[in-house]
C-alpha cells in the first residue's frame, strides 16, 4: 500500500516494509515474546493492505481561511495529511468533501477540534463533529441538514464539553458473514467496536472452530455489544456474557433479538464484579456449567480477581489486544493447561499494535 502521509504521519509505523514483511516481523516478535511457553504453532490471520478501518478520528487544524485533517507526526508534532489509506472506503472517499463543505460554513468550521468517523460494510456514516466552543443545538442543526442532503447515508452527533447531540441517530447496523451465516450488529458511536472487520470476521471464526469440541455453556467476560457472542451462543446450551458498559450491554440485547438468539443472558457489570459472584456461591451461576470461558478484555488484560476467576475453568479462549499482559496472565493460566490454539490477528496492519488469542484446556 502507499500513502502520501507515509514516513510523516504517527499512526503508521511500519511504512518501509511491504505488507508480507511487517506481517513475518509481527509474527516473530510474537514467537520471541512466548517462545518460554510450550506454544503451538502460529496461526496467521492477514488483513486487507489498504483501507481497512472502520472508524477513525482525526484532528482538524485551521490555518486562515483554510482547514486541514491533522494526526500527531513521526516526531510527536502535529502535521497536516491530504490522505488516510487505510480508513475504509467510505471514510476516505467523504473525508476532503465533507472538510471543503465544513470549511464553507463559517458557523460549522469555527472551533471545529477533531472529527470521528464510524463506518458499516454498507458505507453508512456516523460522524462526529467535536467542538472546542458553545452551541446551541438549534443554531448548528439547520448546517448539519445541509450536511445530511449533501452526503446522504450519513448521520452526525454533536460534541462539546458537557453535551452531546444526535442527528439523526448515534448508531449504525454492522452485517458480517461468519462460516455462511449472516449476522447483524448494531455499533453505537464511543462504544467500543473491533476496528476491523475483515480481521474481526476471521477472528471470530478462528473463537468458533477452537470451541467445536466444547460442551456445556458459555461464560464470557468484556463481551462488548456481543461481537464473539451471538455467533458462538450456537455452539453452547446457554451463555452468561458480561461487560461494563450499560451502552453496549443495551446493544447486545438487541442485537440477541436481531440475530434471534435465545440462550444468552447480558449482564452490565465490571469483570472484578462479576467473578465476585463465584466466591459468593451465586445462585445465578448455580445455573450454569461453568467448563468453558472467552475473555477479550482491554490492554490491561485481566486484574487479579478476574485472573483468579477465569482460572477455575477448564477451557479458555483468550483473545488480546496486548501480548504484554497476555504474558503476565498466561503465567498463570497456563500452569496446569495445555496451549492449544496460538492465533496472530493482523488487526493494526503498518503499528506495532499486535492483536492475539490462545485457547487453553486443563491437561487431559
Ligand atoms: C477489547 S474490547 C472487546 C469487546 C468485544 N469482545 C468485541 O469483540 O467487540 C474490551 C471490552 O471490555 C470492556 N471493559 C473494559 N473494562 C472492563 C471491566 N473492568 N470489566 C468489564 N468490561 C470491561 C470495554 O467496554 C470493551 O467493550
Amino acid at each position: 500500500m502507499t500513502c502520501s502521509s507515509f514516513g510523516k504521519c504517527g499512526s503508521c509505523v511500519l511504512y518501509d516494509m511491504s505488507y508480507e514483511d511487517e506481517v513475518q516481523f509481527k509474527a516473530e516478535r510474537l514467537r520471541e515474546l512466548f517462545c518460554d511457553f510450550d506454544m503451538p504453532t502460529l496461526e496467521i490471520f492477514r488483513s486487507k493492505e489498504a483501507h481497512f478501518r472502520a472508524r477513525a478520528e482525526f484532528r482538524i487544524w485551521h490555518e486562515g481561511d483554510k482547514s486541514y485533517y491533522a494526526m500527531f507526526g513521526l516526531d510527536k508534532k502535529i502535521i497536516t495529511i491530504d490522505e488516510c489509506n487505510i480508513v475504509d472506503e467510505a471514510i476516505s472517499d467523504i473525508m476532503q468533501p465533507l472538510l471543503d463543505e465544513i470549511t464553507k460554513n463559517e458557523f460549522l468550521r469555527h472551533k471545529l477540534y477533531a472529527i470521528e468517523f464510524l463506518s458499516n460494510v454498507n458505507k453508512e456514516l456516523i460522524i462526529t463533529l467535536i467542538y472546542h466552543k458553545k452551541w446551541q443545538e438549534e443554531q448548528l442543526i439547520p448546517h448539519i441538514q445541509h450536511l445530511k442532503t449533501k452526503f446522504p447515508h450519513t448521520d452526525y452527533v454533536l460534541r462539546r464539553k458537557g453535551k452531546k447531540v444526535f442527528v439523526d441517530k448515534n448508531y449504525l447496523i454492522e452485517t458480517l458473514h461468519i462460516k455462511e451465516e449472516t449476522y447483524q450488529y448494531k455499533i453505537i458511536e464511543s462504544t467500543f467496536t473491533q476496528p476491523n472487520r475483515y480481521i474481526n470476521q476471521q477472528m471470530i471464526r478462528w473463537a468458533m472452530d477452537n470451541s467445536e469440541d466444547l460442551e456445556g455453556d458459555l461464560v464470557e467476560m468484556y463481551c462488548g455489544h456481543g461481537n464473539f457472542t451471538i455467533p458462538l451462543s450456537k455452539r453452547f446450551n446457554k451463555v452468561i456474557a458480561t461487560e461494563i458498559s450499560p451502552q453496549s450491554i443495551q446493544a447486545a440485547l438487541f442485537n440477541a433479538q436481531l440475530n434471534h438468539r435465545d440462550n444468552i443472558t447480558f449482564l452490565a457489570m465490571s469483570a472484578a464484579e462479576f467473578a465476585r459472584l463465584r466466591s459468593d456461591d451465586s445462585v445465578l451461576l448455580a445455573k450454569y456449567n461453568l467448563q468453558n470461558i472467552l475473555i477479550d478484555p482491554p490492554r490491561a488484560g485481566l486484574d487479579d480477581k478476574s485472573r483468579e476467576f477465569t482460572n477455575s475453568f477448564e477451557n479458555i479462549i483468550y483473545i488480546s489486544c496486548n501480548p504484554q499482559t497476555l504474558k503476565r496472565d498466561l503465567e498463570v493460566l497456563s500452569q496446569d493447561r495445555d496451549i492449544k490454539a496460538f492465533a496472530f490477528f493482523d488487526q493494526f496492519p503498518w503499528t506495532n499494535h499486535i492483536e492475539c488469542g490462545v485457547v487453553l484446556s486443563k491437561h487431559g
